[in-house]
């Protein structure tokens, strides 16, 4: 292989999608539609990865995930296709090789099919190489004119004749270019065309006229090059990527009880029989190990939850770790900067906010733990709440090993119990507990005798 550079265009406006937000930013299948084609380009390890931006510029940039080898050029105004990669030029002097044209709205492509694409074209010595499919509906697209088998030139559907217009065969706007004859070429393009604008696809003209070769690369799978323009096919795209990932957890050992309705994000891995039921969400760089049960209705972000967890319904725990045998609610929630032990178990309606919670604790019902580091084999009474914020600062619970704090305490921290010690249910406590005791902090209960019936007696006197 020759030199490998990559341009992404993405400096076009995206009116369709109606959105404030640049359309490369909107997400497909939990990532940005740039990141979808950086990662493709990262792929074929170029020496220069140059994204074309114009419109929105700064926000996409912003938004844009910093990648090794990553510039940005800028297109300001946007003049067409031919304009936007003339902007490229200046990353580009003195280099030599092969261009690989990729367009932000792109996502589905392959890097593999980018591979064939950059062989063949390096093969047969050609100036350009064109990837087309047939379509069942060409509308909009530029059609793919052949003479004889050879490709003869591009047109834009707003240029075509009737004639072209029910030529099948379509530009996906994807290209592998030689680099020497490219920019003085796209330097002498013109706008004699309905839109008045640079046409890149021109090129394919200029080149055959002047006895280059160019050439054109059918994909087989036509998804594979479907642009994103309205939300719609951002919809659409998103299934196709969602259903692949899920096919792929399938095949390896990964149950999925309603497929349409697992949520499971490119990045995340699940391990063999670990069984995922409707509606579960699994996002970022979450891991999942082996023979976990995720019930439904879960949403996890950024974390990693290891062998054996049974996660119940409607649980939501972002970057948070889950060690191996615990048990998570229903209904619980588990903060960033979150551990859960071994075989611990987190109960309904108990928050978790940077808390490690010891193997074999348990925190089974109506719980906030904040701030707090509790140990192994603790048990943490039913309304327990750490008292972490004053107003003015986070302070910290510390709950040694084998501790119990009975059911609706308060520990207003900063507070210590420790080994062992046993905190009376309804206790507020606000002094450390030493290891091995037991603290009460609740009023003594008074009792008056009669009181009430005595009171019958006076109501009515
Ligand atoms: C282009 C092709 C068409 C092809 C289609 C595939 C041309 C003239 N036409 O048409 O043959 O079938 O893509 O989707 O090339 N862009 C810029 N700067 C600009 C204009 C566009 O960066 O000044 C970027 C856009 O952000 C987008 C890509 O280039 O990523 C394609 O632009 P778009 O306006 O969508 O071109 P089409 O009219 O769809
Ligand atoms: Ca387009």
């Amino acid at each position: 292989m020759r030199d490998l550079h990559v341009v992404v265009l993405a400096a076009g406006k995206g009116t369709r999608m109606k959105s404030a937000v640049p359309k490369l930013l909107h997400q497909a299948h939990g990532l940005p539609l740039i990141e979808h084609v950086i990662r493709t380009a990262s792929a074929l390890q170029p020496a220069s990865i140059i994204v074309v931006v114009g419109h929105q510029a700064e926000l996409l940039r912003a938004g844009t995930p910093a990648h090794d080898r990553m510039a940005f050029a800028v297109q300001e105004p946007q003049l067409g296709t031919g304009h936007a990669l003339l902007q490229a030029e200046p990353f580009l002097r003195g280099a030599r090789g092969t261009l690989v044209l990729l367009s932000g709205d792109v996502p589905l492509l392959r890097a593999e099919t980018v591979r064939s694409l950059v062989a063949r074209h390096e093969e047969r010595g050609a100036a350009a190489t064109v990837v087309t499919a047939a379509l069942e509906d060409p509308a909009g697209y530029g059609r793919i004119v052949r003479d004889g088998d050879q490709l003869a030139a591009i047109v834009e559907d707003k240029d075509a004749t009737p004639e072209q217009r029910g030529i099948r065969e379509i530009n996906s706007g994807i290209y592998a270019l030689a680099l020497e004859p490219l920019f003085d070429a796209l330097r002498n393009l013109g706008t004699g065309n309905a839109q008045r604008e640079y046409y890149l696809t021109d090129l394919i003209d200029v080149y055959r006229r002047r006895g280059l070769i160019v050439d054109a690369m059918i994909v087989a799978d036509p998804r594979e090059v479907l642009g994103v323009n309205s939300r719609r096919e951002l919809a659409d795209v998103t299934a196709i990527l969602k259903s692949a990932k899920n096919q792929a957890l399938m095949a390896a050992g990964v149950t999925l009880v309603d497929p349409a309705s697992a949520y499971i994000g490119p990045d995340v891995t699940v391990g063999p029989d670990t069984i995922v039921q409707p509606g579960v969400h699994l996002e970022g760089k979450t891991v999942v190990g082996a023979n976990c049960v995720i019930h439904a209705g879960v949403r996890i972000v950024d974390s990693t939850i290891e062998d054996g967890v049974v996660i119940n319904n409607f649980c939501v725990i972002v970057g948070s770790h889950v060690s191996a045998g615990a048990r998570i609610g229903p209904l619980a929630h588990i903060r960033p900067e979150s551990r859960v032990g071994e075989n611990a178990h987190v109960g309904n309606f108990v928050e978790l906010k940077k808390t490690s919670l010891g193997s074999g604790s348990k925190a089974n019902h109506l719980s906030y733990l904040g701030d707090a580091t509790i140990g192994s084999h603790v048990n943490v009474g039913a309304g327990t709440i750490t008292c972490n914020y004053d107003g003015r600062v986070k302070s910290q619970t510390i709950i040694e090993d084998g501790a119990f704090i009975g059911s609706d305490s308060q520990l207003i921290a900063p507070v210590r119990v420790g080994a062992g010690a046993y905190v009376a249910a309804g206790s507020s406590i606000t002094e450390d507990v030493p290891a091995g005791s037991l603290a009460v902090a609740r009023s003594r209960q008074v009792t008056k005798d009669n009181w009430a019936s005595n009171k019958k007696i006076r109501d009515k006197g």
